[in-house]
């Protein structure tokens, strides 16, 4: 059945950067004509080159590709430096703070607060080219000016989402090597305090290789300080000089790497180099969330995941825009917070998860019309797949029928969007990615012959040309980049990129994101791999066996469901019951990864249904966990009978 469809608002499209379909289809034309002329033009017009690119593409030793080979750029000076003419005193980033404090950040303040930062680590810290260092920040502006400094002076970031445990913190360190850290005291959550320093504390242990440890005091609670390591912020940013020549950087000197979850093993240092990846982030902002000269953006991300690095700090700043951060909790104090601050800044494009917007749906279904949300012209989404339930609450509660929704599809990897509706020329359809962006090569493939697949067939999302923003490689681990991404599916005899998603498509030729393919869950938007889950759950003796799957869940998207063989079986159990011994793995997961990857449920059971060469049967673990009856063949398992035992207690 095909699902309805809205055209974009006329009005909206007479000024918008790509207006029409044809418009749309000019542009993917030309990138399908000339890829290289396409992008090596955009290349010219849209970065300031200190030195030009010699080469749009070089694909000599795929898939590891270089952009603009020969180009010499600074990611800092592209978002700040070169506004300083046009824009000094424009708001770069509004901040509000938990509590509702509000601060104005323009393009000069933010030039010398990131000069400052840069000369402070390259003076006090000796940070150098190349050095790697970790940001546990909360979502205050520091944590832009940190990365913005470390992309001035050419160290690599490597930004550890704020809810992580200082088990996961310490993996990504010392996977990183970093030297240095920079955190804060803490920050407010629901006007409270809440601390990170004491968890960077216990991530530093003996051969760490941190060095030091930058804090930036912002809750001024009591913390404690290590002689020799750790610094105040606000102590050593004070005389520092504001200017800091930035270094000269090549198109492919890397300019951060951000872990994420595979289907396997540790989380995977995603690496993203500079030229490419800023490109993409920059004329994403121009063309998806269509941002004018005086419009204020805002996205509710955290810096922490990828969208806060490309669509709060990169691209909004390389294009000149004005990004509202913002520290707090979107349903605190209620569920009126975000339309709150969409009237106060007067927001015109508004960024945030489907998470997120079936929780507000759910506890505000009419607060949006107690706000003005006049400014708004285009709403986002991105992490997942929006139910179309969601899809239509945001649609004519939120953006009154009138703003485009743009549901972005996208991944760490991809550094940018990659299949998204452009809101002043493609008809949208609830739920429903639609095409994909002119410049990417995205085509839905099967999996075994590579061939495109057809209307109504699902098949994998794939990227079959190398694009500017696409991940350089695993940290460390040039085997498992090739390995995971382009190790799966082959068209014309050349791998291709593999997002890991399964997709289909409509009479329309658009794109629906039916979700992982693999053994990832997306939790409220955050990638979780089921084997880290299951590492965590493993650290308790008397856990024998595990597996892990997604659950659908009606607010997080999916819920993580576990299924646990105790050593010492169902009824001997050194544990006076089951709640007991759920809280403690709870506790466990939460010291090993952090909350967020905390089980929704939790089951004991005699044993995992297994092939006889030892294989877990996930597939029959999801079924039974969404409550489905299994009607497929399971006489080749070692223990049919395990099956109907599971069945029962899952499911009754
Ligand atoms: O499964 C897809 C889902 O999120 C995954 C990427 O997660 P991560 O790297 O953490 O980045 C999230 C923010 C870009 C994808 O492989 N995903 C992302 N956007 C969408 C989506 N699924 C459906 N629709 C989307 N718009």
């Amino acid at each position: 059945m095909s699902k309805q469809i809205f055209q974009p608002n006329a009005e909206f499209a007479k000024n918008a950067n790509i207006g029409s379909m044809d418009e749309y289809n000019k542009l993917m034309n030309k990138s399908k004509d000339n890829y290289e002329g396409f992008w090596g033009e955009y290349a010219k017009e849209k970065l300031d080159w200190i030195k030009p690119f010699d080469s749009v593409l070089d694909e000599s030793n795929a898939p590891f590709v270089k952009w603009f080979d020969g180009g010499k750029l600074n990611v800092s000076a592209q978002c700040i430096d070169r506004h300083l003419d046009t824009r000094k005193n424009k708001a770069a980033i509004i901040f509000e703070g938990d509590r509702g404090d509000v601060q104005t950040i323009t393009y000069l303040d933010l030039y010398k607060n990131v000069n400052k930062f840069s000369n402070l680590l390259k003076e006090d810290f000796g940070v150098k080219k190349g050095d790697r260092v970790v940001i546990y920040m909360p979502m205050i502006p520091e944590a832009a000016y940190a990365m913005l400094a470390c992309a001035r002076i050419g160290a690599i970031h490597s930004i550890v989402f704020g809810g992580f445990s200082s088990e996961a913190l310490k993996d990504r360190i010392e996977d990183a090597e970093a030297k240095v850290v920079i955190t804060a005291d803490g920050a407010y959550r629901k006007t409270k305090p809440y601390m990170l320093k004491p968890v960077v504390d216990a991530a530093i242990t003996e051969g760490s290789p941190v060095e030091k440890v930058l804090v930036v005091e912002r809750n001024n609670e009591e913390v404690t300080w290590v002689a020799g390591r750790d610094y105040s912020y606000n102590e050593l940013i004070k005389n520092k000089s504001t200017h800091c020549r930035y270094e000269e950087m090549d198109s492919e000197d890397p300019l951060f790497l951000l872990y994420t979850s595979g289907s396997t093993g540790k989380p995977k240092g995603v690496q993203h180099n500079s030229a490419g990846y800023i490109l993409w982030a920059q004329m994403t902002m121009e063309w998806v969330f269509d941002v004018k000269e005086n419009d204020t953006y805002w996205c509710t991300a955290d810096v922490g995941w990828i969208t806060g690095h490309t669509y709060i700090v990169y691209g909004p700043l390389a294009m000149g825009a004005t990004t509202v951060m913002f520290e707090g909790v979107i349903t605190y104090p209620d569920a009126g917070r975000p339309w709150a601050m969409v009237e106060n800044h007067r927001i015109n494009q508004f960024y945030t998860a489907p998470t997120a917007i079936r929780v507000l749906h759910k506890m505000g279904e009419d607060t949006p019309k107690k706000y003005d949300l006049s400014s708004l012209k285009v709403l986002g989404t991105v992490g997942e797949p929006i139910d179309p339930p969601a899809w239509k609450w945001y649609y004519e509660e939120v953006g009154s029928s009138k703003c485009a929704i743009v549901d972005t599809y996208w991944q760490t990897e991809t550094g940018g969007h990659i299949v998204s509706p452009l809101p002043g020329a493609t008809p949208i359809k609830p739920a429903c990615a639609t095409l994909p962006l002119p410049g990417i090569m995205a085509e839905i493939l099967d999996p075994e012959t590579g061939e495109k697949v057809t209307e109504g067939e699902s098949g994998y999302m794939c990227i079959t040309k190398p694009w500017p923003s696409q991940i350089r490689g695993v940290w460390g681990d040039e085997e498992r980049y090739v390995k995971s991404y382009f190790g799966d599916v082959t068209k014309d005899g050349k791998a291709v990129y593999f997002t890991g998603d399964g997709a289909n498509y409509d009479e329309d030729g658009y794109i629906t994101i039916t979700g992982r393919t693999d053994d990832v869950i997306n939790v409220s938007g955050h990638r979780m791999g089921t084997a880290e889950v299951e590492a965590a759950l493993k650290k308790e003796s008397e856990v024998a066996e595990v597996a892990v799957v997604g659950k659908p869940h009606e607010l997080k998207g999916e819920g993580i469901f576990a299924y646990v063989v105790l050593k010492h079986g169902l009824d001997d159990s050194r544990f006076e019951d089951d709640v007991a011994m759920m809280k403690n793995l709870n506790g466990i997961i939460k010291k090993e990864i952090g909350a967020i990857a905390v089980c929704d449920d939790i089951v004991f059971i005699p044993g995992l249904p297994k092939t006889r060469s030892g294989k877990i049967m996930r597939r029959i673990l999801r079924a039974i966990a969404k409550g489905e009856k299994i009607t497929q063949d399971i006489s080749t398992l070692e223990d049919p009978s395990v099956v109907a035992t599971i069945e029962k207690m899952v499911n009754g």
